[in-house]
């Protein structure tokens, strides 16, 4: 089978298409054909090898896993014989367990992965967006902001792939929101239910009068301390780029009653609470709640292009990546929707 691999952290010319063994499921294992993933920061962040934090988790001095990739969609093309949640045929997505890995043709998953199985209608493109940027939007507006109808919320990096989720998920919580990002994306920005943008390009949201119970820096292009006056008393600050700084801000607030720091790591929550969030955002999209932004469509044999686009840092949404030129090569008839309570996962 294809793949992608790099063995040396770098450019994206490190990354090469090379032909490896297809693997075979262990009992407890799903075989997935994957149709779809999507290139990410983070898949940049990993190849380049330059962040301290990202060497802790893909290795010191080379790349502890070669194949890249977060997120998957595919089709289970075989189960393991104590596989109960899958069985071959069923349309799923959901990130790997590592955070890599799903830049292949093939890939096994335990049967307790954070896998859902992918409502019929939703193409997979869509599917594709939602393991990466719902499941970092959601866990930092809900579980850290506990954002509440009627509040004002400040969202950096609008048109991002956590930006553009981040937006709809407020506004389903009722928050109301101004949005930060370029000129290009204002309109986009404000589809998605910005009651506000501001266009950086021409106004510097530091110094605007307006107050917020909460600033969220999808981007990291800001900082508490210039955040700070923008917060009610009790106002939080979250971003979830991580650097030594929001590290030590978030320790500096930590029990404070007033303006407070925070950064999360979603990547690190358990499967059952990722799968539980899928299914959620699954339920999102099926009322029309929710509406994946999709800036840009590679195929994996434009990987280095894929990679190119996405380290410029301007990218509006998603960019999903496919082996064929169109995503929708999943059989529709054999893709089912179960009933919710087939798709929770038991949270462990
Ligand atoms: N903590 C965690 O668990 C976790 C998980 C996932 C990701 N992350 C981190 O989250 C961060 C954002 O990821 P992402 O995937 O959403 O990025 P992204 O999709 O590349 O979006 C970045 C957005 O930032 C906007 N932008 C660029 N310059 C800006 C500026 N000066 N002011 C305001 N907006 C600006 C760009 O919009 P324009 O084109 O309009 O400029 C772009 O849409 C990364 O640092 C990533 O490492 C953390």
């Amino acid at each position: 089978m294809k793949v992608i691999e790099y063995t040396k952290y770098g450019s994206p010319e490190v990354l090469r298409i090379n032909e490896i063994t297809k693997p075979t499921p262990k009992d407890n294992e799903v075989l997935i054909k994957i149709i779809a993933s999507t290139v990410t920061i983070v898949d940049i962040t990993f190849r380049k090898g330059n962040s301290f934090f990202a060497r802790l988790f893909t290795g010191a001095f080379k790349p502890k896993n070669a194949i890249p990739g977060g997120d998957l969609v595919g089709e289970v093309e075989a189960a393991g014989k104590n596989v109960t949640r899958f069985k071959k045929g069923d349309n799923v997505f959901g990130p790997t367990s590592d955070g890599l890995g799903a830049h292949a043709m093939y890939v096994c998953l335990p049967d307790d992965a954070a896998l859902v199985l992918k409502p019929e209608k939703m193409t997979c493109d869509e599917a594709a967006t939602a393991s990466y940027g719902f499941l970092t939007a959601l866990p930092f507006l809900r579980d850290e902001a506990n954002i509440k109808s009627g509040q004002a919320i400040l969202i950096i990096g609008a048109s991002g792939c956590i930006g553009t989720f981040a937006v709809q998920i407020a506004k389903y919580y009722g928050a109301h929101i101004t949005g930060v990002c370029s000129s290009e994306n204002v309109d986009m920005v404000k589809s998605l239910g910005a009651d506000r943008v501001i266009d950086y390009k021409k106004t510097d949201f530091k110094r605007t009068d307006e107050k917020y119970d909460v600033v969220f820096d999808t981007a990291g292009k800001s900082s508490f301390t210039q955040c700070r006056r923008l917060l009610k008393d009790t106002g939080i600050y979250l971003t979830p780029t991580i650097s030594p700084t929001i590290l030590l801000n978030m320790l500096l607030t930590s029990k404070s009653k007033g303006k407070r720091a925070k950064i999360a790591f979603t990547g690190l929550r358990s499967a059952a609470d990722k799968a539980n969030d899928l299914v959620f955002f699954n339920e999102l999209w099926e009322s029309n709640k929710v509406k994946p932004v999709i800036g840009n469509h590679f195929t994996f044999d434009q990987i280095v292009e894929a990679h190119t686009y996405v380290e410029r840092g301007h990218k509006s949404g998603s960019v999903v990546i496919t082996w064929n030129s169109g995503a929708e090569t999943v059989k529709r008839e054999r893709s089912s929707v179960r009933k919710k309570s087939e798709l929770v996962m038991e949270t462990r």
